[in-house]
């Protein structure tokens, strides 16, 4: 029997970077103040390029380096709350771009739990696929959705792209348990890129779309949920946490890892973190930090290592797969 496996990944960010001190020319902030708080010290910001150029760029990366014949690839699935446009779908702009002309594309809408939701279709659908590979991605660029006057949200984010190339093998398997949840009622925590109707039979004014966030609320409600979710997945698997080589949360925040580390009693050098050097770039961050991690080492492909990925934003989502990698 077939199963999926974790094959090759790549990632992308553009090339600007602005520092915490250079945010103080739009709004009352301080380098001091984001550091403390968040743990981010800059992130990388777009001049121009839009989400499907990031996600083009590290599909390419992922691709390149395991040589992947783009005609192999038989899904394409991008997780991003920014897309270039409604239609064509950033997937779309993806698969033309790659020739991966073989692939079905589309976009799937899930906030910073995107990449997470992407993995659990892509590996369910690609098990029943004719073509042996799967590329997800998770690109934003959030510089776009922000008001650059809003202290509360601008600081936080950044853009950037990951992409994770699956593989359905025979005999070998990555996905061990997941659990994945949404909560409707508590969505206007997080609201962005709002749309009003507008037409001939109603005029309304303008929204501007901008992001905003009650990040307190989210902040208590994550605190709670994720350490709960990565139970969840390890009892479902009579896993010891000590067992888990590594956990990959969502970077928005270092002091919400440092806070779910401490209620698991996990040592925190098993959380990578790289939030300082990208901010919340929402549905990239966790296959940017996979790329990462791989590049420098920590995560070895073909090593049998058990990795914890846990994502949670707007919508409000939030979910933790258990793989092996
Ligand atoms: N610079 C200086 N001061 C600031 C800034 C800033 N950038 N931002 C807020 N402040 C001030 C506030 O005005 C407030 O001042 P006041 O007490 O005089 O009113 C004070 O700092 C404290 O503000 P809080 O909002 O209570 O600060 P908190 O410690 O909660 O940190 C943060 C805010 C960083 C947003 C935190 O709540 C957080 O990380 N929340 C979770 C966000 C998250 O995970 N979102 C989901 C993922 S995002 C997605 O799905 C796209």
């Amino acid at each position: 029997t077939y199963g999926v496996t974790i094959h090759s990944t790549g990632s992308y960010v553009p090339k600007n970077i602005v520092y915490n001190d250079e945010l103080t020319q739009w709004m009352d902030t301080s380098d001091e103040w984001i550091k403390k708080r968040t743990g981010i010290e800059k992130r990388h910001l777009s001049k121009g390029e839009d989400t499907s150029d990031l996600c083009i760029e590290a599909s390419q990366k992922a691709i390149n380096k395991k040589k992947i014949d783009p005609n192999q690839i038989g899904l394409i699935i991008v997780a991003t709350m920014t897309p270039d446009s409604q239609s064509p779908s950033v997937s779309s702009k993806v698969q033309a771009a790659i020739n991966a002309d073989n692939a079905v594309a589309f976009d799937i809408s899930a906030a910073c739990s995107g990449f997470v939701y992407g993995l659990s279709i892509a590996e369910k659908m690609l098990r029943h696929m004719d073509y042996p590979y799967a590329l997800v991605i998770g690109g934003e660029v959030m510089s776009k959705t922000l008001d650059w006057t809003d202290r509360k949200t601008s600081v936080l984010f950044g853009d950037g792209a990951g992409a994770v190339i699956l593989k359905r093998e025979a005999g070998k398997e990555s996905f061990i348990a997941e659990d994945l949840h949404t909560d409707g009622k508590k969505g206007q925590a997080l609201v962005s890129g709002e749309q009003e109707v507008k037409n001939p039979m109603c005029k309304v004014d303008s929204k501007d779309g901008f992001l905003t966030m009650d990040g307190r609320a989210i902040f208590n409600f994550v605190t709670k949920s994720i350490p709960k979710s990565i139970k969840h997945v390890l009892r479902a698997e009579t896993m010891d946490s000590e067992k888990v080589d590594y956990f990959l949360l969502h970077q928005a925040n270092a002091r919400i890892i440092e806070i779910v580390s401490k209620k698991l009693t996990i040592p925190l050098n098993k959380f990578p973190m790289n939030i300082a050097h990208y901010g919340n770039t929402s549905a990239a961050s966790l296959p940017l930090l996979l790329d990462e991690s791989i590049e420098n080492g920590t995560i070895k492909l073909n090593s049998g290592q058990h990795i914890v990925l846990s994502a949670f934003g707007g919508g409000l989502t939030w979910g933790t797969l258990l793989i092996k990698v």
